[in-house]
């Protein structure tokens, strides 16, 4: 983490993302809500038009998650608006990969519920497979299928789960990697790529389910330093395109000038959330005040 905020500090918002079109219809673009804006109008930091929150996506209530009598999750409240970017920050063990997978139903909850626009988490079945592709999500390890070419890692999803045709698959996959700047690497295999061309494999992968929101659980903590901006700058330009999108990281500088919201976790509890801005000038608990003088003075 030692260069965390180094590497995040010259990421610059206003960089395109490398070879990113201006639009591209296939993941979808859900920031059209009716809701003002928060505080702070990011959409503007690249000169377009400050893009809408709109209403929660995402809900928490008062969620609870035990692994045999230990608590990893503390009556988590939390909404996660549409449009809205929110990072999801905190130590080693604090929970936020937990929260993650609760969120996304990887793992039951022990309490509480959680509902995706509007619709309550299932416990399983069929409903449950499709509130889950409305969520996507992306791992730090990119998880791709190593015998497959990038593009096929791509149109899998759509296929075997949406019924897309080969011939319609492989043209979203193309415009995806054409999006996520991989134009150029959709017939190689995920071993002929580097750390940050697989996770941008793996954004597009996930883009391809057109899910209404995204998590991401420290997508560039397995990259090397020079790789991590081009990741960062494929998460900047979906934020700005109005993808709503959950995003845990030790990137101080993509919570603080992409985030709209910071959300700060400790041993299982939201200690404190709010603007970023407001976060990392002056963070009101302690503990947040700890746990930034510790990651901001390497
Ligand atoms: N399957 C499990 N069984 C038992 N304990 C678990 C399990 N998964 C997580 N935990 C515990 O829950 C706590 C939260 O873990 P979690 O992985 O969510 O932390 P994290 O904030 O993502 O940490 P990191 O920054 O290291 O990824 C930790 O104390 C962890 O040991
Ligand atoms: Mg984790």
């Amino acid at each position: 983490m030692s260069d965390s905020s180094t590497s995040t500090g010259a990421h610059r918002a206003e960089q395109p993302a490398p070879g990113a079109p201006e639009t591209s219809g296939a993941a979808g673009a859900p920031g059209v809500g009716h809701a003002a804006r928060g505080p702070a109008a990011r959409g503007s930091r690249s000169g377009n038009a400050p893009k809408q929150i709109g209403e929660p996506l995402i809900s928490a209530r008062g969620v609870d998650k035990f692994f045999g009598d230990f608590q990893a999750l503390k009556n988590i409240d939390l909404d996660v608006r549409r449009g809205e970017v929110v990072a999801l920050i905190g130590a080693s063990g604090s929970g936020k990969s937990t929260l993650c997978r609760c969120l996304n139903r990887l793992e039951t909850i022990s309490g509480g519920e959680i509902t995706i626009d509007g619709q309550l988490l299932p416990e399983e079945g069929k409903e449950l497979t499709k509130l889950r592709s409305d969520v996507g999500m992306v791992f730090q390890s990119f998880n791709l299928f190593p015998h497959l070419k990038a593009i096929d890692n791509v149109t899998l999803g759509p296929r075997k789960v949406r019924g897309l045709s080969k011939a319609d698959a492989d043209q979203q996959a193309t415009e995806l990697l054409e999006r996520v700047g991989l134009a150029d690497k959709a017939n190689s295999l995920p071993t002929a790529l580097s750390g940050g061309q697989q996770q941008r494999v793996a954004i597009a992968r996930a883009l391809a389910m057109k899910p209404k929101a995204l998590l991401f659980d420290e997508p560039t903590s397995a990259l090397d330093p020079e790789v991590i901006n081009e990741v960062l700058d494929v998460m900047t330009e979906l934020a700005e395109q109005g993808m709503t999108m959950l995003v845990v990281t030790h990137e101080m500088g993509f919570a603080r000038h992409v985030c709209d919201r910071v959300v700060y976790l400790d041993q299982g509890e939201i200690v404190e959330q709010g603007d970023p801005e407001e976060f990392f000038t002056n963070p009101r608990s302690e503990r947040a005040q700890a746990f930034l003088s510790k990651i901001l003075a390497h």
